[in-house]
């Protein structure tokens, strides 16, 4: 399990978090909400190892991780999948899935049948380049990816941005698999509510750096949480 510990993140000499905690189970959707620019990616990033930490730690699996590099982080089990996707866009599909082998040991350097299992258009779609994809494929193709290296904690930054509807539904779908299963601890930045609010176990608002809100999904209140969303 992974738990955020009072952090404190710093760009230069302007202040991006302020004593933040959070905290995410495995089989469970632990969900970050919040304004454009209130810091949910900065928190992504310090749990990925993107971003140093001034103060305060990362705990996984029991382990304070706070220092590790990022290619540290994905060995032990992390992978994140950021704001954008990232996707190679002059790499083909399959190649794209194939950069999640650099953190597995040589003999577990297969693509999992479940990738294809739950996003059977990366199947159809192996031999296009990645920036021929639309935003949607795009985005499953980013899951796809991660789920490669076989994670314990899958971390997604806002991945229904700019999608179209129906391919919400798909990701939404997916991101209830893989929860269901049990052995995964997911970590999502959500900024439309209904999203939010129907795959949170646990939750936290921000706002400028800061919680203003947190609790069980099960408990959230609306009128509370939309003072502090956009959508
Ligand atoms: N590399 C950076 N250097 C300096 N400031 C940064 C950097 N990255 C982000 N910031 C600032 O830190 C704050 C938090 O940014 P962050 O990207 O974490 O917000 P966010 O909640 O993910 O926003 P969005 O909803 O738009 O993705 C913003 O004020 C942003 O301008
Ligand atoms: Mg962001």
């Amino acid at each position: 399990m992974l738990e955020i510990r009072d952090i404190d993140v710093f760009y230069g000499a302007s202040q991006a978090l302020r004593k933040i905690s959070f905290s995410a189970d495995k089989g469970r959707v632990a969900c970050v909400m919040g304004r454009n620019g209130v810091g949910k990616t900065t928190l992504m990033r310090a749990v990925a190892g993107q971003q140093a930490v001034r103060s305060g730690g990362v705990f996984w699996e029991g382990e304070n991780i706070s220092k590790l590099a990022p290619h540290e982080r994905a060995r032990r089990g992390i992978a994140y999948v950021p704001q954008g996707r990232d996707v190679f866009s002059q790499l083909t599909v399959l190649e794209n899935l194939k950069t999640g082998f650099a953190v597995l040991p040589r003999a577990g350097r297969h693509i999992p049948d479940e990738v294809f299992e739950l996003f059977p258009v990366l199947r159809q779609m192996l031999k296009r380049r990645g920036g021929d994809l639309s935003g949607g494929q795009q985005q499953q193709l980013a899951i796809g990816r991660a789920l490669v290296t076989r994670p314990r904690l899958l971390i997604l930054d806002e991945p229904t941005e700019g999608i179209q509807p129906s391919i919400i539904k798909d990701i939404q779908r997916v991101i209830a698999l893989l929860r269901d299963r049990g052995d995964m601890a997911i970590l999502l930045v959500e900024q439309y509510f209904e999203f939010a609010r129907d795959l949170a176990d646990n939750y936290l608002v921000m706002d400028r750096g800061e919680e203003v809100l947190s609790g069980l999904g099960a408990d959230m209140v609306e009128a509370e949480v939309r003072r502090y969303i956009a959508v």
